[in-house]
């Protein structure tokens, strides 16, 4: 990775006008080091691809398996954007984080001492039966905004913007000419310690 972005870096091969054009114009102004530079586009490449390509396939499975809620999409395209937040909570790619206690403090009844490592489980907030109504139902006009998919906080998602966009954007060129998504097997999960996503997902798209 590291080689790849000095390569681009180097090249100048970046999108004018883009997040990594941004980075490399500090660099070339001095204003960030070369490997703050190189470290800054490997945060924006790293978390950006399987994540965003994870909540794609997401969708289309959410979709095949719940074609009630398909249908509903395409009779009322303004669920979208609400549709888009109950994929991500649905499917919590990105399951969990961990963090560094700074100071004592208590969670939940639990005590957590100054300095512990915690797993913060974004996956299991996102069915947490205290807080949502029939957790585990796919439910594209339920209010899904408060999921925490994309973290919460001052380190949440830099690129939940984009993220959105992106999976938008395939699922309202979709909805345009798909009236029906099959699935065709059981799929295989990828074997993967932080990225929650399908290795194999065959489907169907009918027009
Ligand atoms: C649907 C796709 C995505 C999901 C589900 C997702 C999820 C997450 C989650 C859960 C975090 C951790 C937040 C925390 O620690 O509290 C995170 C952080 C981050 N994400 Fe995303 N992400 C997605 C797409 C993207 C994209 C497209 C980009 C960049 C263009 C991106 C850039 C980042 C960065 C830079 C951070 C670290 C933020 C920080 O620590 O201050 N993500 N993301």
């Amino acid at each position: 990775m590291r080689f790849y972005v000095d390569r681009i870096v180097r090249r100048r091969d970046v999108e004018p006008g883009g997040a990594a054009d941004v980075v490399v114009e500090a660099f070339e102004a001095g204003k960030v080091s070369r490997s703050e530079c190189a470290s800054m586009l490997i945060d924006l490449l790293n978390p950006s691809i399987d994540t965003t390509a994870s909540i794609i396939a997401a969708a289309l499975q959410l979709f095949a398996d719940h074609p009630d809620q398909w249908a509903r999409l395409r009779d009322d395209r303004s669920l979208l954007s609400n549709a888009v937040h109950e994929i991500v909570r649905m499917a919590s790619p990105l399951r969990a984080f961990a963090r560094r206690a700074e100071r004592d403090a208590v969670v939940g009844g639990t005590r957590i001492g100054a300095g512990s490592r915690l797993l913060v489980l974004f996956a299991s907030a996102n069915r947490d039966e205290r807080f949502w109504t029939e957790p585990d139902a796919f439910d594209i006009t339920r209010d899904a905004r408060s999921h925490v998919g994309f973290g919460y906080g001052a380190h949440s998602c830099a690129g939940q913007g984009l993220g959105r966009l992106e999976t938008t954007a395939v699922l309202d060129a979709l909805l345009d000419r798909v009236t029906f998504i099959e699935r065709r097997g059981e799929g295989e999960r990828a074997v993967n310690n932080v990225i929650h996503r399908w290795h194999k997902l065959p489907l169907r798209l009918h027009s």
